[in-house]
């Protein structure tokens, strides 16, 4: 497996998969995520290439594009509560069907882990739906910690 950052010519490969997430996310919370593929999010994952923050991690096995991490370089600043803060964020996460549970995934964190230290940052970070306990389970396996949480009353 070959792990690297994505070319123009990835996108259309990358947005496959993030079509699968987004299906994932409408079947798990359909109040919340839109229905299908529209043009916008199609779009929107060459504003994500195209931002000097964001870089798109990629996973390539038999020359077939397995598995992507959207990567966001996050600088917060302090304020009156908090220390500035400054983190990687994995925004966007997903492998291929045919590919999970080989490792792929895990690669994929490994390597964003050292890209991050190269960075100079002293984090990963990510947020996920509660309703995922797959990718809950995978990311615990793959040593993420949760340090904070969203609450909600349904009314
Ligand atoms: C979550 C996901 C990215 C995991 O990728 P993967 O390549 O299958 O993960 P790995 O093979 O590297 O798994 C590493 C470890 O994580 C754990 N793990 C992975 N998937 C799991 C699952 N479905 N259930 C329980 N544990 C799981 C296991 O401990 C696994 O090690 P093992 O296979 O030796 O038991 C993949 O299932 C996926 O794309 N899911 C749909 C999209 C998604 O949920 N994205 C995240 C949105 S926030």
């Amino acid at each position: 497996m070959q792990l690297r950052f994505a070319v123009l010519e990835d996108l259309p490969a990358v947005n496959v998969l993030r079509r699968q997430v987004n299906e994932l996310h409408v079947t798990g919370r359909p109040e919340t995520f839109k229905a299908g593929f529209p043009p916008e999010l199609e779009h929107h994952v060459y504003t994500v290439f195209h931002d000097p923050d964001q870089k798109i991690l990629v996973a390539e096995e038999d020359g077939q594009l397995c598995g992507f991490a959207v990567l966001h370089q996050i600088r917060r600043p302090e304020t009156p509560f908090m220390y500035e803060r400054r983190f990687l964020d994995v925004d966007e996460f997903g492998v291929a069907p045919a590919f999970r549970r080989r490792g792929v995934g895990r690669a994929l964190i490994d390597r964003a882990k050292a890209w991050a230290k190269e960075q100079g940052f002293d984090r990963l970070e990510l947020n996920m739906w509660e309703f995922n306990r797959d990718a809950l389970a995978f990311y615990e396996a793959v040593g993420f910690q949760t340090y904070r949480r969203y609450l909600e009353i349904p009314l």
